[in-house]
């Protein structure tokens, strides 16, 4: 079988070096470019010939890249978080229509899909459910991408059981109680010294339930990414989530 060609957009940045050092590493495939901002992806993406472009970026031009990828004839490998859900069907449906494919992972460490997986059994059976994510101070976006998908499937689990409610509250501080999504609270904490951390916990009468995924170096990543890599030109259209790769 012929190495798959890779380039890595962002390679300047902390997760781009890192994938650069690990594409280098890994079998089958090899490292044909290295872009970052002011770089004509497209041109490159040509020039190179690249099979698959792995893309870590910024929130703000993602989407773009997105589109640059698919239309100048690549497979993407999308860690960059930030796409909203109508960028999501935008894409899927250029996916369809130029028969490129996209895997776009907002985690793509193994432990963390499995955080949000034993989430999701968990929900069922819990009363309640907030999650506090933690990320270093230079994430451009809050809530994390992670917090969001796990907010989903936690809700998914639990489509047919309504949370129990506590007493009314107000907030005396607006945004006290952080943010919303899929009907659970969601606080982002950021500070200098985090990497990645998430905690989901459900409180029930007596109990509590933590389930905690700490990333604690960047190559936490790197198997998530170098799987998608292999097996991105077999998956057609966009995949969302790299749970499709680990459970099917
Ligand atoms: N999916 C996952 O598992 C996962 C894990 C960790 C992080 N992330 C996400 O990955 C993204 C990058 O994180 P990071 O920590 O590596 O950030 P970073 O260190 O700031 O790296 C981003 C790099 O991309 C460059 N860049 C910005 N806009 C660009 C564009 N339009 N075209 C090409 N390059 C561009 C930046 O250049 P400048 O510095 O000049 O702006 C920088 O070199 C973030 O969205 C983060 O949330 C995802």
């Amino acid at each position: 079988m012929s190495e798959i060609r890779v380039l890595v957009n962002g390679a300047r940045g902390k997760m781009g070096a890192t994938t650069v050092a690990a594409v280098r590493a890994a079998e089958g495939m090899t490292l044909v470019a290295e872009t970052d901002l002011g770089d004509a992806l497209a041109d490159a993406i040509r020039t190179s010939r690249a099979d698959v472009v792995v893309d870590f970026t910024h929130p703000g031009s993602v989407f773009e890249n997105c589109r640059t990828i698919l239309s100048a004839g690549a497979h993407g490998v999308i860690g960059t978080t930030g796409l909203s859900a109508s960028q999501l069907e935008e894409l899927s449906q250029l996916c369809a229509r130029i028969e490129k494919n996209l895997l776009v992972a907002p985690n793509f460490a193994i432990g963390a899909i499995l955080m949000m997986r034993f989430a999701a059994e968990a929900a069922p059976w819990m009363d309640r459910c907030e999650i506090i994510e933690r990320h270093h101070d230079g994430k451009a976006d809050a809530p994390s991408g992670t917090a969001l998908k796990t907010a989903e499937l936690v809700a998914a689990a639990r489509a047919d059981i309504p949370w129990k409610t506590g007493a009314a509250e107000k907030e005396t501080l607006p945004g006290s109680r952080g943010g919303q999504a899929s009907g659970l609270r969601i606080h982002s904490v950021r500070l200098p010294g985090y990497l990645a951390h998430q905690e989901v916990v459900f409180g029930a009468a007596g109990q509590t339930l933590v389930i905690r995924h700490d990333s604690l170096d960047r190559n936490c990543f790197m198997p998530g990414v170098i799987l998608a890599v292999r097996k991105v030109a077999a998956l057609p259209g966009l995949t969302y989530g790299l749970e499709r790769l680990l459970f099917g």
